[in-house]
C-alpha cells in the first residue's frame, strides 16, 4: 500500500538500501545534495565544489578528480609513508594519549602537499607553512565557530564577524598572495598538485579561474579532508583495541609481511568506516515526489541517509557492533550498503586519498608499536561541525615499539 506523506517541514530519514540506490542514482536535478547550504559556507565560499550545484558542480568535479585518483594517489604514497614514520618516532611510551590529534598532524601534511606540492611539512618561514598555521588555527577554532556561525544563520544573518571573520580574513592574507605568487611563477612541466592543476584550467572561453575560485577549491579540500581522515583512524584503533582478535590478526599479518597483509588491512579499514562512519549521514533535497519503498516523499523534501543506521543493519551486516575485518576480506563493501563516502555525483573526491592514507597509516602504526586502551570502556561518539568523532580523541597507550 502507497502512503503518501503530506506533513509540513519534513524530514525523512531512510536506511534502506534501494532507497539509498534511488537516490544516489537519481539526476542531480531531482535530488541535489544539501551540501551548498552547509554551515561552513562563508568559510568555503561560493565557489567551491561542496558548495556549487548543477552545471557548475559538474564543472568542477571535472576539474579536479584527475588530481584524486586512483594513479594519482600512487604518487603520495611514499611521502605519507615517511609522514607517517615520523609522527609515530614521536610518540612516547607508557603516556596515554589522544591519536585524533596526531593523526591529524599527519594528514594535514598530506593534504597540503597534494594541494600546494610542497614535500613533506613546510619549512618554517615560507607562505605555505603560515598558511599551514592558520589551518590548523582555525580548525581548532572552528567547533566554536561554527556554532556561532549555525545561530547567526537562524538569526538570518549569515555573514561571519567576530572571531571566525577575523580567522577567515587571516586565512586569505596568506592564501590570496601565495596564489598571486604561484600564478607569476607559472605551472612547473610535470607538477601535478591541485593548486597548479587550476591554474592551468580553462573555462569553454579561455579564461582562467579567478584568485577567489581557486581560494575556495582550496580551502574546501584542505577542510574536507584531512580532520574527516584522521577521525577515521582514530576510531579504527578505538575499536581495534576493544576486539584484541582483529587487532592481534592485524599486528601478525602486517608484521609477518604476508601477502593476505595488503587486504587484511584493507578490509579493517572498511569495517572501522562501517562501525564509525564518520559523517553520519548525507541529505538530498528531493524535489519531485518520490517513492521510497512503500511511501512516498512530497516534492522539495529533505531526505537523509542514515549512513550509522543502514551499516548496523541486522539483514546486512549479522551481529553488526562486532568489529571483524573479515567480513570484507574476501568480499568488496556494497555500493549501497556501505556508503562513508556518500555515493553517485556527489560521491567524496578524495575517497581514493582518504583510503590510501588509512591503509598506510594504519599498517605503519600497527607494525611499529604495540597500543593498548587506557581504559577498556568504548569511547562515546561526539558530533564535531558534520563529524562523528570519538570524544577522548581516541586515547591510546604505546606499551612497546618495534
Ligand atoms: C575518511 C575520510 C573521508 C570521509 C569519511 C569523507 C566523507 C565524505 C562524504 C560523506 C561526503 C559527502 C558525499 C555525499 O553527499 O554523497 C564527502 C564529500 C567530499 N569530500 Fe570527503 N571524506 C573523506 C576524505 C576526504 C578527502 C581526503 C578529501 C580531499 C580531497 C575529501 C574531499 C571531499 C570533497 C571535495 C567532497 C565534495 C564532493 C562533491 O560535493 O562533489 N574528502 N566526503
Amino acid at each position: 500500500m502507497v502512503q503518501l506523506l503530506s506533513q509540513q517541514e519534513l524530514f525523512v530519514i531512510t536506511s534502506h538500501p534501494d532507497h539509498v540506490e534511488s537516490l544516489f542514482k537519481a539526476k542531480p536535478r531531482d535530488a541535489p545534495s544539501l551540501t551548498g547550504e552547509s554551515p561552513l559556507r562563508p568559510i568555503l565560499g561560493p565557489n567551491s565544489v561542496l558548495t556549487t550545484v548543477g552545471e557548475q558542480h559538474m564543472r568542477q568535479r571535472k576539474l579536479l578528480l584527475p588530481a584524486f585518483h586512483g594513479d594519482a594517489v600512487q604518487r603520495y604514497i611514499e611521502m605519507i609513508e615517511r609522514v607517517a614514520e615520523r609522527e609515530i618516532d614521536r610518540w612516547p611510551i607508557g603516556k596515554p594519549f589522544a591519536l585524533a590529534p596526531r593523526m591529524q598532524a599527519v594528514t594535514l601534511d598530506v593534504i597540503m602537499s597534494g594541494v600546494f606540492g610542497i614535500e613533506g611539512r613546510p619549512a618554517p618561514g615560507t607562505v605555505e607553512h603560515r598558511i599551514r598555521q592558520t589551518f590548523r588555527r582555525l580548525l581548532l577554532a572552528s567547533t566554536n565557530l561554527l556554532f556561532e556561525l549555525v545561530e547567526l544563520q537562524q538569526l538570518g544573518r549569515p555573514e561571519p564577524h567576530g572571531p571566525l571573520k577575523w580567522m577567515i580574513d587571516l586565512l586569505d592574507r596568506h592564501l590570496y598572495p601565495a596564489i598571486r605568487e604561484r600564478r607569476a611563477q607559472g605551472v612547473k612541466p610535470g607538477a601535478h598538485d591541485v593548486l597548479s592543476m587550476l591554474l592551468e584550467a580553462r573555462d569553454e572561453d579561455g579564461n582562467q579561474l579567478t584568485d577567489e575560485e581557486l581560494r575556495d577549491q582550496v580551502v574546501s579540500l584542505v577542510l574536507a579532508g584531512h580532520e574527516t581522515t584522521a577521525n577515521s583512524l582514530a576510531w579504527t584503533f578505538e575499536r581495534l583495541l576493544r576486539f584484541p582478535a582483529a587487532y592481534d590478526s592485524l599486528r601478525e599479518l602486517v608484521r609477518s609481511d604476508r601477502e593476505e597483509a595488503e587486504s587484511y588491512v584493507e578490509a579493517t579499514i572498511y569495517e572501522g568506516m562501517r562501525v564509525r562512519p564518520v559523517i553520519p549521514m548525507v541529505v538530498r533535497m528531493v524535489k519531485r515526489p518520490w517513492q521510497l519503498g512503500q511511501y512516498v516523499v512530497p516534492a522539495d523534501t529533505p531526505v537523509g541517509v542514515s549512513i550509522v543506521a543502514l551499516h548496523h543493519r541486522e539483514d546486512v551486516y549479522p551481529d553488526p557492533h562486532a568489529f571483524r575485518p573479515e567480513r570484507f576480506v574476501e568480499q568488496k563493501p556494497g555500493t549501497y550498503t556501505w556508503i562513508p563516502f556518500g555515493g553517485g555525483i556527489r560521491r567524496c573526491l578524495g575517497a581514493s586519498l582518504a583510503m590510501a592514507e588509512q591503509r598506510v597509516v594504519l599498517r605503519e602504526i600497527a607494525k611499529r608499536v604495540d597500543l593498548r586502551a587506557p581504559r577498556p570502556a568504548p569511547e562515546r561518539t561526539r558530533q564535531r561541525n558534520v563529524t562523528m568523532i570519538p570524544a577522548r580523541g581516541g586515547r591510546v597507550v604505546v606499551e612497546r615499539k618495534h
